[in-house]
Formats: C-alpha cells, structure tokens, sequence
C-alpha cells in the first residue's frame, strides 16, 4: 500500500503541492489528473525520492521514504517500475540493452536468462523484432512501450507512469492506456499514473484524484468524479 500525507512541495516560493493526502491500495490503478504544470511529476517524482518534499511523509509499503539517506531509497527504486514522462531511454543503446539494463545492473542473471526474460517482456508489450533498433529509429509510440517495458523487467509490484500517453495520437494513447491496464492487473501491481488525458485515464482507472491549486479538489471512481458537484471537477470531465 502507499500513503502519501500533508505533502507539501514549493519551489522558489511558489507552492506546487499543497497539503496533499491520499492512499493507494494493494493492487489498486490510481489515474492523478490534472493539467499542466499542475505538480503531477513534482508528486510522482517526490514518490520515488527524487523529489524532496518540503513537508510531509510518504510510505511506500512499510518504508517512509522521505526520510531514507540515497543508499536506502535506491533499494526502494528497485522495487518501482517508472515509466518516465520523456521516455528516459539511453540513445546509445539499442532496445535489447534498454530493456536489459536493470537485469544488467541489479540481477546476477547470466547472459541467455537476460535474452530469454527480454524477449518475453517485448511480447507483453507487443514490440517483438524491434531489438537492434536504436530509440532514434522508434516512433512515439514504441518509445513509450520500451520504457515500459524496462520499467516492469524486474517485476516490481509498484508500477509508476508519468504521462503514458503525451505526445501520442488518440488511438496510440488508447493502446498504450490499454496495455498498462493489462500489464498492471495481470502482475497485480500497485499503478500510480499521472495524466491529463481524462478519458484514457477514466477508461484505465480504479480511482482518478485531480489536481488543482497545489490540492486534490476530487478524488474517486469514475462514478463519484462523475457525480461532483463541483463545477471544475464537471467541467475537466466533460
Ligand atoms: N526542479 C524544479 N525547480 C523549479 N521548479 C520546478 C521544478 N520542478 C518542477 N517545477 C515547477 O513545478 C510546477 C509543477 O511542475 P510539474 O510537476 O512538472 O507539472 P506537471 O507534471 O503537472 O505538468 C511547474 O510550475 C514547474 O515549473
Ligand atoms: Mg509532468
């Protein structure tokens, strides 16, 4: 399970996060929407330490993060998939190497159970045959299904994914929202994803929060998002 509680987070006197409170259960897809600029990264990035909040704890399963010197919170990054808003592919390296990076790094896995593992994740993701590709070579769409796979290689039970589907066409956004569905319900992964791409994130979503001024103005299934009388929580949805 992760908490976050009375997180706040300014930057150069300017409050990004204000007071933010909310909880994600086992197993459970949140959708965090907002637009623009709104502290959607600023949250998920203070989610995984890279972000210092000002104020206020986040536990991630038993560990409160905000705390941890570097040494520890990189033991808790292992276990989190994070799907980068800009993809975070190394340029340099092929898919192969991409994918196989973290199993490189964190994993004492010999070269054939490297292969065999990346081979089977580019099944999931639907991107077999595209190993030798450079990421320059690779369209929008088969970026983000690289760095997705990479983020889930090392079968972490929490998955994190800033913005799927920016920079992608509707029926692109719909596939990769699709697949992180799948992806997230068969691994049974706790799914943290920012967007501001509404009907995507309601299509994926057990429970949408939004965003605004710094504050969660609404949170919960697409029904009770629906049902607010809140006429900036209606008008985002609409
Ligand atoms: N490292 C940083 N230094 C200064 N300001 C930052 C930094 N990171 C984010 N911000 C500011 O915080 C606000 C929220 O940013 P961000 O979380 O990236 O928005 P979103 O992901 O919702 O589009 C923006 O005004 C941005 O300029
Ligand atoms: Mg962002």
């Amino acid at each position: 399970m992760i908490r976050v509680e009375h997180l706040t987070k300014s930057f150069n006197g300017q409050v990004v996060l204000d007071d933010i409170d909310f909880e994600v259960q086992e197993g459970e897809i949140l959708v965090i929407l907002g637009g623009s600029g709104t502290g959607k990264s600023v949250l998920l990035k203070s989610m995984i330490g890279l972000v210092k909040p000002d104020s206020g704890k986040i536990w991630i399963d038993g560990d409160e993060i905000t705390q941890l010197a570097e040494k520890e919170l990189l033991k808790i990054r292992k276990e989190i998939g994070y799907l980068f808003q800009e993809g975070a592919l190394y340029d340099f390296m092929n898919v192969f190497e991409n994918i196989a990076f973290p199993l490189a790094e964190h994993t004492d896995l010999d070269k054939q159970a490297i292969e065999s593992k990346v081979k089977n994740i580019l099944e999931v993701v639907d991107l077999e045959g595209v190993e030798r590709k450079y990421p320059s070579e690779l369209s929008g769409g088969m970026k983000k299904r690289v760095g997705l796979a990479r983020s889930i290689i090392l079968g972490s039970k929490i998955l994190f994914c800033d913005e799927p589907t920016s920079g992608l066409d509707p029926i692109r956004s719909r596939d990769i929202s699709d697949l992180i569905k799948n992806i997230s319900k068969k691994l049974r992964c706790t799914t943290v994803i920012t967007s501001h791409d509404i009907r995507n994130a309601l299509r994926v979503a057990d429970r949408a929060a939004l965003i605004r001024g710094g504050k969660i103005v609404a949170m919960g299934t697409q029904a009770q998002m629906e049902a607010s009388s809140d006429t900036f929580v209606r008008a985002f949805i609409q």
